[in-house]
């Protein structure tokens, strides 16, 4: 419920694969590599669009609490709508900075496998949600994923001898087993 939710869900997919796609082939060739081949390395027509909706009702100590500690996500990409109330924060050069909402606006978060697919290049973003004492927080992420089966490691097109693999190839389910159960990658 509410019963539009579902044509809404079905419509939103549906543009969001246009949006994947852009996303991937610019990322794509920021790498060096052609307009198709970072799509095809996290799955092709097989990619994984994975929703999940995060609710973070009001806390009377927002100083106390945080609606999600601090994480990189583990998918290629992750595509994020919130409501309008502040809370998602990144980490970068030692400090946190608020994501300033920005209305009809996507957040776009460069997620775990596309740090490994690139050897590091593109660096999975560290962030967290605080809470407000008020307001209901809301946020709407996609989390675009290799099949599980896939083995994601470094691509051999970016690394050489003198920049040599930094990260284990491995399948994305046992990577997501390993970071969940908190056991080293
Ligand atoms: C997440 C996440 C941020 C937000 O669900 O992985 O980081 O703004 N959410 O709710
Ligand atoms: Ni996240």
């Amino acid at each position: 419920n509410p019963p539009s939710y579902r044509d809404a869900n079905k419509v939103y997919a549906k543009c969001l694969r246009g949006v994947a796609d852009k996303l991937l082939s610019r990322l794509s060739v920021g790498l060096g590599l052609g307009e198709k081949e970072l799509r095809e390395s996290v799955g092709g027509d097989e990619l994984t669009y994975l929703l999940k909706i995060n609710y973070y009702p009001p806390c009377p100590r927002p100083d106390l609490a945080l609606g999600v500690v601090a994480h990189t996500d583990m998918s290629a990409i992750a595509i994020l709508v919130p409501n309008h109330v502040q809370g998602l924060q990144l980490f970068r050069d030692d400090h946190w900075f608020d994501v300033k909402y920005i209305p009809n606006a996507l957040v776009i978060h460069i997620g775990d496998q596309l740090e490994i697919l690139s050897n590091g290049k593109y660096k999975s973003v560290l962030h967290r949600t605080t809470v407000n004492k008020d307001m209901t927080r809301m946020s709407w992420p996609v989390f675009l994923e290799p099949p599980p089966e896939l083995a994601i490691g470094p691509l051999p097109k970016l690394t050489s001898e003198d920049n040599p693999p930094k990260y284990k190839k491995k399948r994305y389910c046992d990577y997501v087993y390993c970071k969940l159960n908190k056991i080293p990658q």
